[in-house]
């Protein structure tokens, strides 16, 4: 049978041969390399997360993306315009945008990359931009509202708003509505609202909207602004559900972007921030979900969502309350001069008659 002084026998050999000399150690050291290198491989496939891997194209479709010479944006764009899109970068600063396009277009070998002009802190810079566009195209296929600023030191929009607010949700309330019929045109179409998880601490403050009485940057301006995304695309999908234009929100992850411009670390954290570098996502994998609702065939019929890691997540009752979203709904167009509700729509001649008023008033 076994001989008793074989397991110890063995022992001292493997002894012999691994654990004396000089270059047991190297050995030692190479395997923990490995073992780092596989841990950190495997922590940052599951930060960066799932990709969008399937290879259907968009060639000619016309495409905007808000807020795309930066950061999550860019990398949307990028990939869009991989795929053969027609695609016009709104962006606020026209250097910035055009560094942009220029990168993209190297990168893409697609030239059909337009930049434009869309400042989303002032509603004229809105309307002037969907004119612009509209006179250029007659059909929109993928509208991504990507722009946002996060936890600002308070300030105001142009119109009076407080820029979270404005930037955040009424900029792309008024330019959402005021390309929908583009958007309907090209049906099926799509609209994809980058929000944030951050809504979770967030509630629509229906006595102060624009934090005068209060301000708090990120708990409070931040996080109503990110809830009223979800509000603003489940509001907007019930209204579109016999169009064919799907709407749907999500959350791209912690990502490494210019987001967190206004709230600078100091310098001494550095290392810090390397370390904690490791669990931040890449730009190109905050992408993947805006670019899965962007693209992915099977969501053709699918309107409503709030989405993270290309799955669907359910919400909390706030960001599902209806009643809630029917008011911020009014409320907003009230505050962007969109006056007919399009769950009623006046009369069509009253209508036109308001929005040549509304036009003119709005140019002096
Ligand atoms: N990064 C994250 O961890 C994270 C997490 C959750 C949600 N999000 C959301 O992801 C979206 C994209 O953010 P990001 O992380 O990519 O940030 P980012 O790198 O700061 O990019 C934001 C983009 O929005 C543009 N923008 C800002 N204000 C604008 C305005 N008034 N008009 C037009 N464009 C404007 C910026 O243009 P300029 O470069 O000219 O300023 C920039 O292109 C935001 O909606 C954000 O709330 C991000
Ligand atoms: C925008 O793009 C056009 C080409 O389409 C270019 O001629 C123009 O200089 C660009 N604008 C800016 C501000 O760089």
């Amino acid at each position: 049978m076994t001989d008793v002084e074989n397991p110890q026998q063995i022992q001292d050999e493997i002894k012999k041969i691994c654990f004396e000399g000089a270059w047991a150690w190297i050995i030692e050291i190479v395997f923990w390399c490995l073992v780092a290198c596989l841990i950190m491989y495997l922590i940052r496939r599951l930060v960066e997360g799932p990709f969008y891997r399937k290879p259907n194209r968009v060639d000619g479709k016309v495409v905007i993306v808000t807020g795309c010479n930066t950061g999550i944006g860019k990398e949307t764009a990028m990939e869009l315009a991989r795929r053969g899109a027609r695609l016009y970068m709104a962006c606020r600063d026209a250097a910035r945008c055009e560094a942009a396009r220029l990168e993209i277009i190297e990168k893409t070998q697609n030239t059909n990359v337009f930049n434009r002009t869309l400042d989303l802190s002032s509603l004229s810079s809105v309307r002037q931009f969907a004119e612009r566009f509209k006179a250029e195209e007659q059909k929109l296929d993928i509208l991504v509202n990507n722009a946002g600023v996060m936890a600002t030191p308070r300030k105001l929009t142009a119109d009076g708003f407080e820029q979270q607010m404005g930037i955040n949700h009424l900029g792309h309330f008024l330019l959402t509505n005021l390309l929908l019929d583009r958007l309907k045109a090209a049906a099926p179409s799509r609209v994809v609202v980058v929000s944030s998880a951050a809504y979770i601490f967030g509630s629509i403050n229906k006595q102060d909207l624009m934090s005068e009485k209060s301000y708090s940057k990120f708990f409070g301006a931040y996080s109503q602004s990110k809830l009223a995304n979800i509000l603003f695309t489940r509001k907007l999908s019930e209204i579109l559900k016999d169009s064919k234009v799907t709407v749907n929100c999500l959350h791209p992850g912690i990502v490494r972007t210019e987001l967190m411009r206004y709230n600078s670390c100091p310098k001494t954290w550095n290392v810090i921030k390397r370390v904690i570098d490791i669990f931040i996502r890449s730009p190109k994998a905050g992408a993947q979900t805006s670019l899965f609702l962007s693209l992915d065939p099977k969501l053709e019929c699918v309107s409503g969502g709030f989405y993270y890691n290309m799955l669907r997540f359910p919400v909390l009752p706030k960001a599902k309350d209806a009643e809630m979203a029917e008011w911020l709904w009014q409320e907003s167009e009230k505050l962007v001069g969109l006056k007919q509700s399009m769950a009623a729509p006046v009369k069509k001649e009253e209508n036109s008659e308001m929005e040549t008023v509304k036009v003119v008033a709005r140019e002096d």
